[in-house]
């Protein structure tokens, strides 16, 4: 079928299939996929099938309602929902077979009254907060809550976990966390309350602590070939599953003084070839200076200020309508991957490709 998208995603799954493999063998842990966020912008289900293809055994979410789309689509792999879960998502998560996330005594009330209403019992994993200020049991707490967990009668505790606030960085409070949480993990294992999967790691945690892998590393960022840190090259296994392409809408010679978009922030002073790119920050492309695209195997500068739809950019010559111009990706030798966006924008790579709008149309490869 023609492409006659002007703009699209293409969403390299191979990639993200080895990456997945990638991990296994080189962590020698099990793999659970985060998928949360629509996999970051990525496709949810696309990814969590490629991944599960990749032998990935568990997948990670952030609400029920994600959680609820996979199994609508038919995967049967394990879930576990990292966020809240509340009213008849419980219900469904017990009908379902999803795994909740109970993080405090609060929910331990909620879940274990709508687990006896529906008269089955539900599966978690416990959460305890080793120092991320977010979400979980303090670890002191953690033994006595895991028993009242068990008194309910109503919740098989299948896993145990925690998150760490700064494994992208050499942070103190890494080990910190990861003391606290083993300790938190010897009250229960102490007293014959261990449960069957615990875990620690994200990407970060999972590459440079291997003490935290425990029995399930949960990954995002490394499975989509995004970068732990945005100024270190992952290892040559690793493969980036996203481009961004478009096809260039019109390019015109403009004569010395002839302004640029709105506001006019940029007046070539002398005549140029400016082209027309249809993406704008309505596309998720951010309205800051510094965007670049590639087009002829060149990176060329957007000029003037980001409009919804449309951007333009200088060109050193000439160039048809239809011409591949790339967002993020590789043409020729260049490239422009998501961390040069997150450096260019200084925030995080899951921010950039999250906030790509589901207007433009994924295209899996
Ligand atoms: C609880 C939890 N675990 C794991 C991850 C995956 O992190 P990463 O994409 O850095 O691997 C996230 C993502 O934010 C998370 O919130």
């Amino acid at each position: 079928m023609t492409n006659n998208n002007p703009t699209w995603l293409e969403i390299n799954l191979s990639a993200i299939t080895s990456n997945s493999a990638a991990l296994i063998r080189e962590t020698g842990t099990p793999l659970m996929a985060i998928v949360k966020g629509d996999a970051y912008g990525h496709g949810a289900l696309q990814v969590a099938r490629a991944a599960i293809s990749g032998g990935a055994q568990w997948l990670g979410v952030a609400r029920f309602g994600e959680a609820r789309i996979l199994r609508q689509n038919g995967i049967q792999a394990p879930i576990l929902v990292l966020g809240l879960a509340l009213g008849e998502e419980v219900d469904e998560a017990i009908a379902r077979n999803v795994t909740l996330t109970l993080p405090s005594r609060e929910s331990l009330e909620h879940f274990s009254a709508r687990a006896k209403a529906v008269g089955a019992k539900l599966r978690v994993h416990l959460k305890v907060d080793t120092g991320m200020g977010r979400q979980g049991v303090f670890p002191d707490d953690l033994l006595p809550f895991a028993r009242e967990v068990q008194d309910s009668g109503q919740i098989i505790v299948d896993g145990l976990y925690s998150h760490l606030a700064a494994a992208e960085e050499t942070h103190a409070a890494n080990e910190i966390q990861l003391e606290r949480f083993k300790k938190a993990l010897a009250s229960l294992q102490e007293n014959g309350l261990r449960p069957r999967w615990v875990h620690l790691a994200n990407s970060a945690a999972a590459f440079y602590l291997p003490q935290t892998r425990f029995d399930l590393v949960r990954v995002g960022n490394v499975v989509l070939g995004l970068r732990i840190r945005i100024d270190q090259p992952l290892p040559e296994s690793y493969l980036p599953s996203l481009s961004w392409k478009a096809k260039l809408a019109s390019c015109r010679r403009l004569p010395a003084g002839w302004g640029v978009g709105y506001g006019l922030t940029y007046i070539p002073s002398g005549e140029e070839w400016i082209g027309v790119v249809p993406v704008g920050y309505g596309d998720g492309l951010r309205r800051m200076p510094g965007n670049q695209v590639i087009i002829g195997g060149q990176k060329c500068p957007v000029v003037g200020r980001l409009c919804l739809d449309q951007l333009m950019v200088r060109l050193p010559q000439a160039y048809p309508m239809g011409e591949e111009v790339v967002i993020i990706g590789q043409q020729g030798d260049e490239s422009i991957r998501v961390h040069d966006l997150a450096a260019v924008y200084q925030t995080s790579q899951v921010d950039v490709t999250t906030l790509i709008n589901q207007r433009v149309p994924h295209i899996y490869v």
